[in-house]
């Protein structure tokens, strides 16, 4: 029986780095307020990209770190919240933009999520054995779905993309995992409604911007998600000090604080890098893989003991525990 095993891994960010002072001076806000309340103190915002070339620029990354050829992958799944249009998708851009001819390709919407439901999805198509190879890539301009009157929004999210090559092997790397979505919960996170608009409805309303109801997002972090990502330990069978690192969706590092007691694992594991880009949504998890591949933490060689969770939008949360 087939298995699959994560081959490569890739970031890209768009150049501009936009400090909190610079926000300090087109919004009602301080780097103070951001900091102490986030961690946040600089993020990407993009001018001239949209979504899909900051994905292309990972996907390219990816087959020149396997040497493949753009024709050797079988299918491409972009997570994204902030696709560059309904259609084409993102990932049929990122088809035509590598040259993977031979991939069927499509966009996965989880928010927050996105990385770790597309990269569960993956991981059975890969192991129907049907297909070999395939790039799981989390991919967002979120500077265009913000309010950028909004400081309570503005001031927390970031451009960027981050991604993986999945392939086949023959012993087992994906460990655990467990997806949950309670959408009774979806109006505490919202973005980009598409009312209706036919000559019979009377919808008038216009796309919205982000909105969140922080405080509630936070305590679901802390309570809901901290308790699932327990659970799935438990039913793993893997004693919590195995793991070598947690990767969770990088949103506040007050989360990660709360969490790691929760836990009670030494905060150390939890790695982060949201000062640097805030929250990326969907590529917040590959980015900070990317990035401690690129520092040595991890090696690609099935060495280390990940758990990757995300948690957003729908409301979703998902956690996977990978040998990486
Ligand atoms: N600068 C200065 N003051 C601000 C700002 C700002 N940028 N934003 C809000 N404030 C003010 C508010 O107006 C409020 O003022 P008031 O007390 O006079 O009314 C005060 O600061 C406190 O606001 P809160 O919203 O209560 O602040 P809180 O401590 O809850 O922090 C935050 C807000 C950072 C958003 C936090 O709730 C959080 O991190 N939530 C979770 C976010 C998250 O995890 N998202 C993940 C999913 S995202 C996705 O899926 C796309």
């Amino acid at each position: 029986m087939p298995y699959s095993r994560i081959g490569a891994v890739a970031h890209y960010v768009p150049n501009q780095v936009v400090t909190n002072h610079d926000l300090a001076k087109i919004m009602d806000t301080t780097d103070d307020w951001i900091r102490s309340r986030t961690g946040i103190e600089e993020r990407r915002i993009t001018q001239t990209e949209n979504t899909s070339d900051l994905a292309i620029a990972v996907a390219e990354k990816l087959l020149q770190q396997a040497q493949l050829a753009p024709e050797a992958i079988d299918f491409i799944i972009i997570a994204t919240m902030s696709p560059d249009a309904s259609m084409p998708s993102t990932a049929a851009k990122v088809q035509a933009g590598i040259g993977a001819s031979k991939a069927f390709a499509f966009d996965m919407t989880a928010a927050c999520s996105g990385f770790v439901f597309a990269l569960a999805t993956a991981d059975k198509l890969i192991r129907s054995g049907a297909y070999q190879k395939g790039l799981v890539i989390g991919a967002e301009v979120t500077s265009k779905m913000l309010d950028w009157t909004d400081r309570s929004t503005a001031v927390l999210f970031g451009d960027g993309a981050g991604g993986v090559l999945i392939e086949q092997t023959m012993r087992p790397h994906f460990l655990a995992e467990s997806l949950h979505t309670d959408g009774s919960r979806g109006h505490t996170l919202t973005s980009g409604a598409s009312p209706l608009a036919s000559p019979y409805s009377q919808g008038q309303a216009k796309k919205t911007a982000i909105q969140m109801e922080g405080r509630a997002i936070f305590d679901f972090a802390v309570r809901d998600v901290a308790t699932s990502i327990v659970q799935l330990i438990e039913q793993s069978g893997l004693d919590k000090h195995q793991l070598d690192y947690l990767l969770l969706h990088q949103a506040n590092q007050r989360i990660l604080d709360k969490m790691a007691r929760k836990m009670d694992l030494p905060r150390a594991k939890f790695l982060e890098n949201m000062m640097h880009y805030g929250n990326t949504s969907a590529a917040s998890i590959p980015i900070l893989m990317s990035e401690a591949f690129e520092q040595g933490c991890l090696t690609l060689d099935g060495s280390k003991l990940v758990l990757l969770s995300g948690f957003g939008g729908g409301l979703t949360w998902g956690t996977l525990i990978v040998k990486i």
